[in-house]
Order: C-alpha cells, then structure tokens, then sequence
C-alpha cells in the first residue's frame, strides 16, 4: 500500500491533513480514463456503479435526488428530519419508480360492488383502474379493467358481474423481460402473477414495463428484483429502532445511523439491536479515529461513515473544538477495518474524490457538491440575477428547529440551543445528471493519471505530496480574472 509510508510519517510528528494538503502522485499509466471501473460498495452488501452516495440532509435527498442517484449508479441516503411515516413514504416512491413487480397489488373481493371500489379508488387517491379479482377464499376470479368501469352504467353490481373472467396470468418468479413480450403479444395491459393456490402474488402493469424497459440503462443501481437501491437515515433510542422496522417493510436497502458522533453508547446500542432484529446493513456514524471504526465494527456496522466537522455547512470544530482533518481521518479510520468506508463531508471539486478513495475510502458522502441541484428538495431562489437554491447543515438552528431528529443528532435537549451548523445558500447546478458526469470525469481522470484501473487499485496505488501554501496556491488556477470554470469551485 503506496500511501502507507505518507501517512504514517505524518502520524510520527504529529500532524493531520485534509484535502487542500495533499495531492496524489501520478505514475506510469496504461490507464485510459474512458475505461476505469468505478464500482464500489457502500457497506457489506451494498454495491455501488460509481462511489458516489448522496448526504443524508433535508436539503439534500429526498426521493427525487435519491432516484437521480440511483439511476446513475450510486446511492441515495434519505434524511430523518421527516416522521417515520414521510420517510418511508419516501423510500417507497424511490423503491416503486422503476417497480417492474408490485409485490403485493391491491385486489377487489369478487362481491364488492363497483360503486364501493370507485369510492375506495377516491379515498386513496389511487391512480389506476386495474385490479386482480378475488374470491373469499383469495383466489383469482377475474380482473377488472379501466374500461369495466368505464362501461359499467350501474354501479350497485358486483366485481364479478362485470369483470373479465379469462385472465392470462404467470408463475411467481417471472422475470421482467418474458413477463413485457408476453403482455405485449397478447395486448394485456395487467398480469397478474399466481401461485399454485391459485393467489395472486406479483403484479405487472404493462405501462410500467414498457417505461423500465425503454429506460433501462446498465448503470442504474439496483436490486435483485431490478428496483432502485436507496438508503435511509435514522437516529438512536427505541423509536429509532421502530423507524427503522417502518423503513424495512417498505423495503429500504440500507439504514444509516446518522449521527455527530458515532462513537457513542447509544449508537453502539442501537447498532446491535438492529442488527439482532433485522437483517439489513447497517453503516454508522460519523467518526474520526480509528479506535471509533474498531468499536463499530464490533458492534456489526456493515460500514462505516467517516467525517467529524468536514462538512461546508458545519461549525463542529469551530464550536466543539473537535475533530479531525477528514484525508487523515479516512486512511486512520479505514487501515485494516474489513468493511466498506465511505467518506463523509469536506469535498470541494471533483478531485478531492481520487484522494478520499485513494487515502482508502470506498465511497464519499456528498451533501454541498449535491445540493442547489435540480432534484435537491426545495424551491429556487432568485437574487441578484443568479438562481440558487437554499442548503443548510442538520445541525443549523433552522434544522433544529425544525425536527426532533436534527436536534437528536448533535444531542441537545434544551429548548435554547447550541447549533453546530450554518444555513445559507447555494447556486444553482442545473441537473444531477450534468453535474455528476462532471465529478465523475474528474475520478477518471485522477485514476488514469494514477494508473488505477479501478477503485480498489486506486486504494492500492494511490500515494501522496504533501503540499506548502505555495503548493496549493500554484493547483488552483491563478493570475488570471476567470470567466468560465463550470466544473471548479474557487476558495472564497
Ligand atoms: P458537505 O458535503 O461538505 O457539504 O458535508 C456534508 C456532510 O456534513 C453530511 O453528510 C453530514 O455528515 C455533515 N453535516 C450535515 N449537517 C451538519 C451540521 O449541521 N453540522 C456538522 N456536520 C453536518
């Protein structure tokens, strides 16, 4: 390991440093950058296309942002500024965006009348007309279609009364692509799947199919059934454990124990008690020292998430004085760790990625290079002739104020409180898409300068200057008065 000797001088005297203070070294490379493989994990069992995961933030992901993330093969962490209930709402509409199959469709009992269905249809809000018809005894007698209802024209008769009888249906397993042909030979617009009882077990609706299929791109970050992947944020204590059980019947990847300090009691325990009752990944934190990673570990975090007052938004070390510069913290955190890192908070430009991974994470968390995005929840502001979109730090008094689980997180539990984050605004990025193609664009180029191939050769590989103030002011772009840097962010 290249970096190993770099760091473990700087330990020697004494010294921590951060991104700004090191750049990576490039060597011999036969290394195109087009042709890098950027998988990765977040934890354990969760796998990412590019090592790029979304901040757990209120001004940061929420299902749109965590749908771009997934689509474009990383992943994004739901914040907790919601109730339990908002949150797995959320996770559901990132779980169902691409859902190929409905693993438990709404069906009609075969004696329900048409006016009773139409008036649970209002109730719910629900968007379709289409239903598996079902007898007492829950077998399949038939479906109901938008034109039965259309050209029903006396509502007081039964399901069974109008429904279509003949109804093609298919075994469990299904995979999507047979279950698309097959609808679309036989201009079925819903396909019920059925076990041998007869049950109705999956659905598929042919609108969604066709939108899956149309759409389906390699990169899109997904599960075995070919549903998005998202993560969600929870805190600690009983009602974080019974959050975290609402998460998971709402099919939730990943739970993140979302925290200023990871390293704490009610974190561990919670922790275990977790990973005793469900089985789910878990990644916990935030730390920075190694001993905090070890007791994780033990404790069965699947990941871990480094990152202790790195953040743009954060004042933690202003105001608690704590902390370490966060490209230390990811290489003290992760050496000899045996599970995925992710490093959390603190990046500028797309080439403080290389060096996260490079001094050994598997992945970055990011909250301001994502937020001021198109999906970032939020409305644009518009002043002084620019667009910009707000972006605020969990920890901000406007965060605490406005969740219990903000002021959880940084552990306060008087009415006046001491905020460990800043609230303000952030220009506007245009899509996610864009934007990440553009940090994408500066790992590749890190990888081929580094000659890494991929990311796990990028932790292998990588080594490091440690730079002079001279140095870092000779990287950025200087004596010159810039009119285009789309894709850099200058020190204030
Ligand atoms: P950024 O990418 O540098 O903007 O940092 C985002 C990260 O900062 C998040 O993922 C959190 O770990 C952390 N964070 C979020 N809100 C606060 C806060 O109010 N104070 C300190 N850290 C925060």
């Amino acid at each position: 390991m290249a970096r190993l000797q770099f760091f473990e001088n700087l330990k020697n005297i004494g010294v921590a440093v951060t991104y700004d203070d090191v750049r990576l070294k490039s060597g011999h490379s036969k290394v195109e950058p087009a042709s890098v493989i950027l998988e990765s994990k977040f934890s354990r069992n969760i796998p990412l296309k590019i090592p790029i995961v979304s901040a757990a933030m209120d001004t940061v992901t929420e299902h749109k942002l965590a749908i771009g993330m997934a689509k474009l093969g990383g992943l994004g962490i739901i914040h907790k500024n919601l109730s339990a209930e908002e949150q797995a709402k959320e996770v559901a509409k990132v779980k169902f965006h691409l859902h190929g199959l409905i693993d438990k469709p709404i069906c009609v009992y075969e004696d329900e009348t048409i006016e009773n269905i139409q008036k649970r249809i209002d109730e719910k809000g629900w968007k379709f007309h289409s239903f598996p018809v079902i007898n007492r005894s829950g077998k399949l007698a038939g479906i109901l279609t938008k034109n039965d209802f259309d050209f029903c024209d006396d509502d007081s008769q039964e399901a069974k009364d109008v429904m279509t009888e003949q109804v093609l249906t298919k075994e469990p397993d299904t995979p999507l692509e047979d279950a698309y042909d097959f609808m679309k030979k036989n201009k079925k617009k819903i396909l019920p799947l059925v076990n041998d009882d007869l049950e109705v077990v999956g659905l598929y609706v042919f609108s969604d199919l066709a939108r899956i299929i149309k759409g389906k791109s390699s990169m899109h970050n997904v599960d075995k059934k070919g549903r998005l992947l998202v993560g969600a944020a929870i805190g600690v204590g009983v009602p974080n454990i019974l959050r975290a059980e609402m998460l998971i019947k709402k099919q939730v990847d990943v739970l993140v124990i979302d925290t200023a300090h990871g390293d704490s009691k009610a974190v561990l325990d919670t922790l275990m008690q977790i990973k005793k009752r469900f089985k789910i990944d878990v990644v916990a934190g935030n730390i920075s020292e190694p001993d905090s990673a070890l007791r994780l570990v033990e404790a069965g975090a699947d990941g871990i998430k480094v990152g202790q007052g790195a953040g743009s938004i954060c004042t933690t070390r202003i105001i608690a004085g704590i902390g370490c510069p966060q490209v230390s913290a990811i290489y003290n955190c992760a050496s000899g760790i045996g599970v995925p890192v992710c490093a959390d908070g603190g990046l500028r430009n797309s080439g403080d990625i290389p060096i996260a991974i490079g001094a050994g994470a598997h992945s970055v968390m990011m909250g301001g290079m994502l937020s001021g995005t198109e999906e970032s929840p939020g409305e644009m502001i518009f002043l002084e002739g620019r667009q910009w979109k707000r972006y605020r730090g969990m920890g901000s008094l406007g965060a605490m104020r406005a969740h219990k689980e903000s002021r959880a997180r940084y552990r306060v539990t008087s009415k006046k409180m001491v905020p460990e984050g800043v609230e303000g605004m952030v220009p506007y990025k245009g899509r996610l898409a864009d934007v990440i193609f553009q940090y994408l664009g500066g790992l590749r180029s890190g990888m081929g300068y580094v000659g890494a191939a991929n990311i796990e050769e990028l932790r292998e590989k990588a080594d490091f200057h440690r730079i002079t103030h001279a140095g870092f002011v000779e990287s950025h772009p200087h004596d010159i008065h810039i009119t285009e840097a789309s894709n850099y962010t200058p020190r204030e």
